[in-house]
């Protein structure tokens, strides 16, 4: 079943076209990861889809095969939900800051949010030394894990990823990577569609299922990940895969 499917999408601002006529589908438990230079565009696609953005001229999203525009935009939001770049930490305790979001949750009882909570601690690979650590003083890379074992407890139904690993080392977001591996597993068998910005091109053939490159607005490939990285008959990816070597 498809998940998510963008048709034509167009996207201006100011005088700027960011996005020009994308299109794709994304099928569900499918993984794929959105690679391009910078300015690209695709911090600009992963916030349309659960419209996070403006500017939208053309073109339409369907989820599920229903416009965004039909979903209520609150709902839109729990269920797709939008990792950023560097989690933010609340003052408090590691499981303060991972059951903060879901205690407003309607209609969730306590046994629900305490299962939701041994599951979201487990895939997003936090240790149970950590829970009790004041959020603010765990490494990068552990933050990383309490925003999205918060974004988790959510229970979404679809990830986005906006660079999540940008603001760790590589030895750290190396690690983070193989907890990104087993989450997708879990993703999988969930039927969960993600999405995730990469400017590490190791992290997108360790992690995707399918790799779209955008070139200034446009979709240059939407591949496989073993044709996306090794089938040179594209030159546009042939170069920029090029350029990623020194
Ligand atoms: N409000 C705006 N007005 C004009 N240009 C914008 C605006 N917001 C973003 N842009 C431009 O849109 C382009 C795409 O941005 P973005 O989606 O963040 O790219 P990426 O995530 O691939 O680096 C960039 O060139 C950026 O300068
Ligand atoms: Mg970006």
């Amino acid at each position: 079943m498809t998940a998510f499917s963008i048709q034509n999408l167009t996207v201006v601002k100011g005088e700027k076209k960011i996005l020009d006529s994308v299109s794709f589908d994304v099928q569900e438990g499918e993984f794929v990861c959105i690679v391009g230079p910078s300015g690209a565009g695709k911090s600009t696609l992963l916030r349309q889809l659960n419209r996070l953005d403006y500017g939208r001229i053309g073109g339409q999203i369907l989820w599920n095969g229903k416009s965004l525009e039909e979903y209520d935009v609150h709902v839109l939001r729990e269920q797709v939900a939008y990792i950023f770049q560097k989690a933010v930490m609340f003052p408090g305790s590691a499981e303060e800051n991972i059951k903060m979001g879901a205690q407003f949750e309607h209609n969730v009882t306590q046994q629900e949010l305490e299962g939701r909570f041994v599951k979201a601690i487990r895939e997003a690979g936090i240790t149970p030394e950590m829970l009790s650590v004041e959020a603010a003083d765990l490494s990068g890379g552990q933050q990383q894990r309490v925003g999205i074992a918060r974004t988790l407890m959510l229970d979404p139904v679809v990830l986005l990823f906006d660079e999540p690993t940008a603001s760790l080392d590589v030895e750290t977001s190396n690690k983070f990577c193989k907890t990104l591996k087993v989450l997708k597993e879990h993703l999988k068998e969930k039927k969960s569609a993600s999405l995730m910005i990469t400017h590490r091109l190791e992290e997108a053939s360790f992690l995707a299922d399918k790799v779209l490159m955008l070139e200034e607005g446009k979709v240059v490939a939407f591949l496989p990940v073993n044709e996306f990285f090794n089938n040179p008959s594209n030159e546009r990816v042939a170069n920029f895969l090029k350029a990623y070597k020194l």
